[in-house]
Order: structure tokens, then sequence, then C-alpha cells
């Protein structure tokens, strides 16, 4: 049976569709397989419906939004409960600002090429982003700023989930933030 050793934040950041909820999925999936029972996922597309619903997507409602997530992230974690975060996370400065807070913070750069999302389109966002319908999207028309120093990239495009995951536990491991 693994162990927490201490707390941590996963903190996957990447375009929308780039594949961070699937791989956070997955790594909580492992890690629980693992024996280590209490795991907290705090994913964009549920926090935005409950924590952070009075926000939108102007630069100050995105930095808002992580700044919530990354209080929360910070009280889970400091309890000893590994939390995984999937939010694009546009802004580096509010990134860091988290990534300062927290005491075990883990960037995980979920990279693909906008042309491989833009096919795979899973929520037909970018469609209606590139015709107009949906002003602001990021990557299309609003910035997205990638990771300069993260712990783990993983290129979607071409790294498969469990290749991903695998990537994801071994850095944790290694590190002795569990303890296999
Ligand atoms: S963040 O920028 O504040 O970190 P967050 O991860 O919480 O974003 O939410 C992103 C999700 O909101 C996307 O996966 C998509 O489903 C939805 N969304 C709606 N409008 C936008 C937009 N203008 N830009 C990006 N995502 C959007």
């Amino acid at each position: 049976m693994a162990k927490v050793k201490t707390g941590f934040v996963l903190w996957f950041t990447g375009l929308s569709g780039s594949g961070k909820t699937t791989l956070s999925l997955e790594v909580e999936r492992r890690l629980k397989k693992m024996g280590i029972p209490h795991v907290q996922r705090l994913d964009g597309d549920v926090v935005r419906k409950e924590l952070t619903k009075d926000l939108g997507f102007s630069k100050e409602d995105r930095d808002e939004n992580i700044r919530r997530v990354g209080f929360v992230a910070k009280l889970l974690s400091d309890n000893g409960i590994p939390t995984l975060c999937a939010f694009i996370s546009p802004y580096k400065d509010v990134r860091h600002e988290v990534r300062q807070r927290c005491s075990n913070f883990v960037e995980i750069f979920v990279y693909c090429p906008l042309e491989i999302l833009i096919e795979r389109d899973p929520k037909g966002l970018y469609k209606k982003a590139l015709s107009g319908e949906i002003k602001g999207f990021t990557g299309i028309d609003d910035p997205y700023e990638p990771p300069e120093n993260p712990e783990i990239t993983i290129d979607t495009s071409v790294e498969s989930i469990d290749d991903g995951t695998e990537k994801i536990i071994f850095y944790i491991t290694e590190k002795k933030l569990i303890e296999a």
C-alpha cells in the first residue's frame, strides 16, 4: 500500500480540450488503486458551477477563479490531501502566486497543438470561438501564457493518458511526496 508522505498540489494547466481533466481523473484513479484513499480533484468545469459561479472569463475573473481555487488547494494540501487542480489558468503570474502559497506545488503543462484541439473539439467550443459566437476564447482570441519551467510537460498529441499518468506518478514518487 502506498502512503502520502506530505500533502501536495498537482496543478494541470493547458488549453481547453488538451486533456487536463482526463489526466487528473486517471491520476486520481491510480492513487486510489495504490491504496491512497483521500484524493481531492478540483476542476474548472465543476468549480465554475459552484465556488466561482459569479465569475466570467475576463483576465480579472480568471485570476480570481485561480486565486480562490489556490486557497482551497492550500487548505487541503496543508492537511495532507493530494489535491489535483485542472484549470486552463492561462496567466503565469497568478499561477506563480498559487505556487508560492502552496507547500508542494507541481505544475503540469498539458500541451497539445492547437490544430489538433480544433479537430478534437469535444464540446464544440473551438468551432464557436472560430466563428465568433464565443468571444475571448483561450488560444483563439484570448491569451495563454505557457509555463516557463513546469515540473512536468505532457504532450497529449503524442503521449497516451497512461504514459502521462505514469510520468506523474514517477515524479511524485521520486520527490518523496508519496511512498510506494
Ligand atoms: S480559467 O481560464 O479560469 O482557468 P477554467 O479552467 O476555470 O478557465 O474554465 C475553462 C472552461 O470553461 C473551458 O473548458 C470551457 O468549457 C469553458 N469556457 C467558456 N468560455 C470560455 C472562454 N472564453 N475561454 C476558455 N474557456 C471557456
